[in-house]
């Protein structure tokens, strides 16, 4: 399997975590679960993506500014999160901020599948993309297992 693959799997799992979750209503225990679970995958997979994915595209002419901007629209996922752990979960605004996220999520996973994916094609090698993925995979598996106590590697 070839990293955009591996990718493509996690991203549809934090697909279907943001569809559920918009189906949920006020403090409960159904949302307090599903948000768990966003939060986890989103947190995991943009620390594996990073490594695996970005890290070596940052020193890449062609791909330098995608990589920033992907990388910077993990922070402002992270921001997001952050405001969403401090607000009243059956609150308006914790709803429309979830809201916002969910947008965001969905906009940043469309850049990355619909445009970066063809661009990278372009500079790894079928090899590379394929160590990538196991690298991807590796971290995905033991970082799910720490988290959020230890990120491994660090
Ligand atoms: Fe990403
Ligand atoms: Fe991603």
């Amino acid at each position: 399997m070839k990293i955009y693959k591996a990718i493509k799997k996690d991203h549809d799992i934090q697909r279907e975590l943001c569809n559920k979750i918009s189906n949920t209503s006020g403090d409960t225990k159904e949302r307090k679960e599903l948000w768990k679970k966003l939060k986890k995958e989103l947190e995991v997979h943009a620390v594996a993506e990073e490594r695996y994915f970005y890290s070596p595209l940052v020193d890449s002419d062609e791909m330098q500014e995608d990589a920033r901007h992907g990388m910077a629209e993990h922070h402002e996922m992270d921001k997001m999160i952050a405001e969403l752990d401090d607000t009243d979960m059956s609150s308006p605004h914790w709803l429309a901020t979830v809201k916002k996220l969910i947008e965001k999520v969905e906009h940043h996973l469309e850049d990355e599948e619909k445009d970066f994916f063809d661009k990278a094609k372009d500079l790894y090698s079928d090899n590379e993309a394929e160590s990538l993925a196991k690298s991807y995979e590796a971290t995905m598996n033991e970082y799910r297992k720490t988290w959020p106590d230890s990120i491994p590697g660090q």
